[in-house]
């Protein structure tokens, strides 16, 4: 099976590297299909775009026509062998973009889909990547709930599909969670032993265990920090400044301030009750995730460490990279 090769830095492309559970878990959904569309959440930059685009790949070498939405990126591809029905999307999906209405590529791909299963039996899969906020974070469950309906009502019957979503919003999870609509699963950042092989592709670099210390392993950070000569400083401000983390830490009470000074040196003791609503705000934030729940099946790829406080992974919760944490810290520095 072929890795796909990726953009990372400025003039370098890398091969998809490590995740072999993940690519694992593709090729099984590709034999048993999805019974619920599997929504994919995971911290910024931990590599779910990236596995999104290996797995258009190993479902396409194995006999599957694939749609895949990535309106972040602009990119749409339909993978499919009838080549009216692939010009038709793309014709439709030039038109959109013309009119600045990627919400109505996400719904309208559906409709794809359904003329591809009229034309054939097939099997059809849709890769569908940080799609919420073209389409408003409200219609987050309505959609997912719409590729489930290709799933269980379809026009005609197929072999097998699956479909694939992945996120970083917090508030998602959430939102998607409470229905029954969807298989809810994590991605963390990548385990050292692959990020390592990762890091060993980039040029200009500090030492390892630094660079696995700053980053926890997540290779959006690697890449934002390279591109910012190793300055630390820089990235942190970047996340206060994208997540208006001083107006964030100014709106809590003293109380709260401290809960959160408390929770940067150990996430898991926003984990009591009274502390669950700043918690939520943290999630909905995307600076921390629960990761209590470490069974593999609820995980793409390897789930996190068990605890480890030097990259703020606890037991119950985690910050999403060292330099959320750090982001935060600096936050909470600066109103005092
Ligand atoms: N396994 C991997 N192999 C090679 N590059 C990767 C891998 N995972 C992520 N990357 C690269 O790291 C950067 C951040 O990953 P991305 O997939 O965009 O994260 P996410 O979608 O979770 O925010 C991208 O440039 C991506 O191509
Ligand atoms: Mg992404």
């Amino acid at each position: 099976m072929k890795r796909v090769k990726l953009p990372l830095l400025p003039g370098l492309e890398v091969e998809f590297t490590d995740r072999d559970r993940a690519i694992r878990q593709v090729e099984e959904l590709a034999v048993r299909g999805t019974a619920l569309p599997m929504v994919i959440y995971g911290p910024e930059g931990c590599g779910k775009s990236a596995l999104l685009r290996q797995a258009t790949e190993v479902l396409r070498e194995l006999g599957y026509e694939v749609f895949y939405l990535n309106p972040l990126d602009r990119a749409y591809h339909a993978d499919v062998t009838m080549p009216d029905i692939k010009n038709a999307f793309m014709q439709f999906v030039e038109k959109a973009l013309a009119e600045n209405a990627v919400g109505r590529i996400a719904w309208g791909a559906i409709d794809f889909v359904h003329k591809v299963l009229k034309a054939r039996k097939a099997k059809i899969a849709v890769i569908v990547d940080d799609v919420f906020q073209a389409i408003g974070l409200q219609q987050a469950a309505a959609y997912v709930k719409g590729l489930l309906n290709l799933i269980e009502y379809p026009p005609q019957s197929y072999e097998n599909a699956v479909v694939l979503v992945a996120t970083s919003e917090g508030l998602s999870k959430r939102e998607i969670g409470r229905h029954r609509w969807a298989d809810l699963t994590t991605m963390w950042n990548m385990p050292k032993g692959g990020f390592e092989e990762l890091y060993r592709k980039i040029p200009a670099k500090p030492p390892f265990e630094d660079a696995w210390r700053l980053t926890g392993g997540n290779p959006g950070i690697l890449k934002q920090l390279y591109q910012l000569n190793w300055d630390v400083d820089k990235a942190v401000e970047a996340i206060m400044r994208a997540k208006s983390l001083l107006e964030f830490a100014r709106l809590l009470s003293k109380e709260e301030r401290e809960w959160l000074a408390e929770a940067v040196e150990d996430p898991d003791t926003l984990f009591i009750r009274e502390r669950l609503p700043l918690m939520h705000r943290l999630v909905e934030h995307n600076l921390v995730t629960d990761v209590y729940l470490r069974q593999e099946h609820l995980w793409i790829d390897q789930p996190p460490p068990q605890r480890d406080p030097e990259l703020g992974i606890g037991k119950y919760l985690a910050w999403q990279t060292p330099i959320h944490r750090e982001a935060v810290r600096r936050a909470l520095k600066e109103i005092t």
